[in-house]
């Protein structure tokens, strides 16, 4: 390849140091003495060979058209500008009449200059013109959509920063032949950037820098790269507002619903009511969450956590429900489990432990008795002098009385409880009132850390 462009170069030298001579100073004939300019476009315009041909790149950054997390690719839109000297043209700019002229691309030789991470063919539309001064700078400008992979980190979202790199080279020249360097500064296509952007969609630009690289190969060739690291923040406000907010407010109603009581209110009921809603908001709010195979973003970690403490407190309610309705049929707690939970965690919960159950509603009843009887012994007395008939009424009254005592003390133990039914129930509202304890502590500390996390990093940034 090397002496194919000597040998080209030997033909083409005399020609190429000197200057174009325009005839009239119009761009026909400009163009006209051009043509053997054109001739040699498959040649890189360089009179010496082993000089290489310096290409200035800059890109503006149009648009930020979206992140797609499944593909882990950012496609974004630039308008990228290439320039480099021609050395086979010069020319009077007096003698000729202008200083630049637009000439179809494909006529003059261009670096083949790429992305790395293209992914996508530009469907950017064509521009078929580059701007050719005077003294041999060719200025090419072209809009490109740049659909470039990029390894996204979605640990983070919504607060997440995607920091993506384009990489410009030339696809086969070495170093020897190509050299890169960046027009201006990467503040400059920053502070443009940011001023031309005209759509960003959910994404902001908050910053691009850039280094060339020189990548040597095992064959002792280098090849030159220029890289910008474009980094975008994505706009949290919406998923704030449609996830993360209206999952807190449900856990602070199921939070609260520990405050019903749940031998009156059905409490199961209405954290069952809770549970279904937040699935139902689970599945509409399911598009806004980026789908990827290897990481898990935290804020899905922090949903499931919701769900997941909604539906532990339902299956505790269930469990005390149980303890407290069903202990009728219980036989009294064991002795060290009084002693425990009664007692100690009961003390530690806050619910003091009740006093001995006092006989003193089966106490009031020999209180009627009493009441009673002394009318029934005045009754004796009088029954004596009393004919038949009122002994027969009386016997009634008795019966009637005894059944009364029966059915009063019935209802008594019925709304007493059976003790050991006492027991239980005091055992299932200490162990509602520590687990509701442990609760609030367990979603305090959850969602103190991973709200620690997302400011740390959305910070640093
Ligand atoms: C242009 O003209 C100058 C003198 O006017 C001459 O020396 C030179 O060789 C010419 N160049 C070409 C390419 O004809
Ligand atoms: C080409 O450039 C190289 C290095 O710049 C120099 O050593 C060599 O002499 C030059 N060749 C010619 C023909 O000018
Ligand atoms: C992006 O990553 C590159 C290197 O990996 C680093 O030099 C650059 O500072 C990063 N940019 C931002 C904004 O974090």
């Amino acid at each position: 390849m090397l002496i194919c462009g000597f040998l080209f170069l030997s033909t083409a030298a005399p020609f190429s140091s000197a200057v174009l001579n325009c005839s009239q100073p119009t761009p026909a004939s400009l163009l006209r003495s051009l043509e053997p300019v054109f001739e040699l476009k498959s040649l890189r315009p360089v009179i010496n060979i082993s000089v290489p041909t310096r290409v200035g790149i800059e890109f503006t950054l149009f648009g930020i058209l979206g992140v797609d997390e499944k593909s882990q690719v950012l496609t974004t839109f630039i308008w990228e500008t290439l320039e480099w000297k021609n050395e086979f043209t010069s020319w009077d700019p007096v003698e000729c009449g202008l200083e630049w002229i637009a000439i179809a691309r494909d006529l003059l030789w261009v670096p083949d200059i790429v992305i790395n991470e293209f992914m996508e063919k530009n469907s950017a539309p064509e521009v078929p013109y580059t701007y050719l001064r005077y003294d041999g700078l060719v200025y090419d400008a072209k809009p490109v959509r740049v659909v470039s992979s990029c390894s996204l980190n979605i640990y983070l979202f919504p607060f997440d920063v995607q920091n993506c790199t384009f990489t410009f080279n030339s696809y086969i020249h070495r170093s020897s032949a190509i050299q890169l360097e960046l027009l201006g500064t990467y503040e400059q296509i920053f502070q443009a950037s940011k001023e031309e952007m005209a759509t960003q969609g959910e994404w902001q630009l908050v910053g691009i820098t850039s280094e060339r690289v020189v990548i040597p190969t095992l064959e002792g060739y280098s090849y030159d790269e220029l890289r910008f690291f474009v980094a975008v923040k994505r706009h949290s406000t919406m998923y704030v507002v449609n996830l993360l907010i209206p999952s807190c407010f449900l856990i602070t109603v199921d939070l609260f619903s520990f405050m019903l009581p749940v031998q009156n209110v059905d409490r199961s009921l209405f954290k069952m009511t809770l549970v279904l809603g937040y699935t139902v908001f689970l599945l509409s709010t399911n598009d806004l969450l980026p789908i990827t195979g290897n990481t898990i973003p935290l804020i899905n970690v922090f949903l499931s956590l919701c769900l997941t403490l909604m539906v532990t407190s339902l299956m505790e309610t269930i469990f005390i429900t149980n303890l407290q309705r069903g202990s009728a049929h219980y036989t009294p707690p064991p002795r060290w489990i009084k002693g425990f939970i009664l007692n100690f965690l009961g003390r530690l919960a806050g619910i003091p432990p009740k006093p001995e159950p006092e006989k003193d509603l089966v106490i009031k009843n020999p209180d009627i008795q009493e009441n009673f009887s002394p009318v029934s012994k005045e009754n004796e007395t009088i029954e004596r002098k009393g004919t038949q008939k009122e002994h027969e009424t009386l016997q009634v009254l008795k019966n009637l009385s005894r059944d009364l005592q029966a059915i009063h003390h019935h209802v008594i133990l019925q709304l007493k409880g059976s003790p050991s039914s006492e027991e239980w129930i005091q055992i299932g509202l200490v162990i509602d009132r520590l687990l509701f304890i442990f609760y609030i502590f367990f979603i305090t500390v959850s969602f103190i850390s991973i709200i620690i996390i997302w400011v740390t990093s959305y910070n640093s940034v």
